[in-house]
Order: C-alpha cells, then structure tokens, then sequence
C-alpha cells in the first residue's frame, strides 16, 4: 500500500466534463480525468481518491474530514465556488493537511469575475490552464512539499526544531 494517500476533490458541474463548454474545457470526461489521475498517482506510488460534488457543504465536509480519514494532502478544483464561497475558504484555512488549488482553464485570462480566487490565499498554491494535466501538477505540487503527511500534534513533536 502507498505510504500516502491524497484527495483530489472536484466542485460544482466538474461532472458535466466533456459536454460542458468543450471549447473551454475539452472533450475529455471526468471520470477519464480521474483515471489519468489516478494513473499518474499509481506512477508516483500515491494513492488517489477523486470525489465530485455539486454541494457546497459535502466538499467542506470532505476537507474537514481528510486529515482523520488518512489523507496527506488535497487537490482542489472547487468550481465556480472559487470565486466566491468564503465556507470553502474557511475550511482550506481551518485544516492542517495541505490543499493545492487547481482549474482546468486559466481563470486568469477569463472573465473579470473569474480573476479572483476566495481560495488561493489560503490554498498552498494554484495551477491553472494546462487542462486535465491540471490535477498531476497539483498532485506534483503535493509530492514536492517538503512533507505532504497530516501535520499532527505528534508529526509536530517528532520534528526536530530549528
Ligand atoms: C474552473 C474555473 C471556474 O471559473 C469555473 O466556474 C469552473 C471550472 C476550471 O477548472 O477551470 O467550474 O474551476
């Protein structure tokens, strides 16, 4: 078994993948972005759960739970609730276990409103654009932080100081 386990969570219409906007988004559907992911977690010797949903409070549910269900980090597209949902925020601040943000299309050169990220601040980081190569960025991102393992109470006192 993979000594770690990550999360990748996709938010609101992220099901519709393929079908939705493929001018924006591809024709690529989600759950063949879940098995490239997966695929590439195999590769990495990480082992990946992918979850969608289109609640707001089942993907905050998801977060607070990742850390006591034995996930070390979590890549997240949180959907248009990046732009707004503050819970969503409030959650990626609230846990320990690291969250990388990640979107399909490069919100950047979108629409005004799709500029900002509520998230990214509090977010480890964002990766943006590259499509479904998105998520194995964000799941690279994990692995290169220096220790993607939950940081608790006993990791903390294990550490040595410096
Ligand atoms: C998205 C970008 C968001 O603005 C949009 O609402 C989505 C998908 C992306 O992956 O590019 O649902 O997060």
């Amino acid at each position: 078994m993979p000594a770690r386990s990550v999360l990748v969570l996709h938010g609101p219409n992220l099901n519709l993948l393929g079908m939705r906007e493929p001018g924006v988004y591809g024709r690529v559907t989600l759950p063949e972005v879940d098995r490239l992911i997966r695929e590439h977690g195999r590769r990495r010797g990480v082992r990946v759960e992918c979850r969608q949903s289109n609640v707001e409070g089942e993907l905050i549910g998801w977060l607070q739970n990742a850390e006591r269900e034995g996930f070390s980090g979590v890549v997240l597209n949180p959907g248009a609730f990046t732009h707004y949902s503050i819970a969503l925020r409030d959650a990626v601040s609230a846990i320990q276990v690291p969250v990388v943000e990640v979107h399909l299309s490069n919100i950047h050169g979108r629409e005004e409103f799709r500029r900002h990220s509520v998230i990214a601040a509090v977010a480890r980081g964002q990766i943006a654009g590259f499509g479904p190569q998105s998520y194995l960025l964000g799941l690279e991102a994990l692995l290169a932080l220096a220790d993607t393992r939950p940081r608790t109470r006993v990791n903390q006192r294990r550490r040595p100081r410096v």
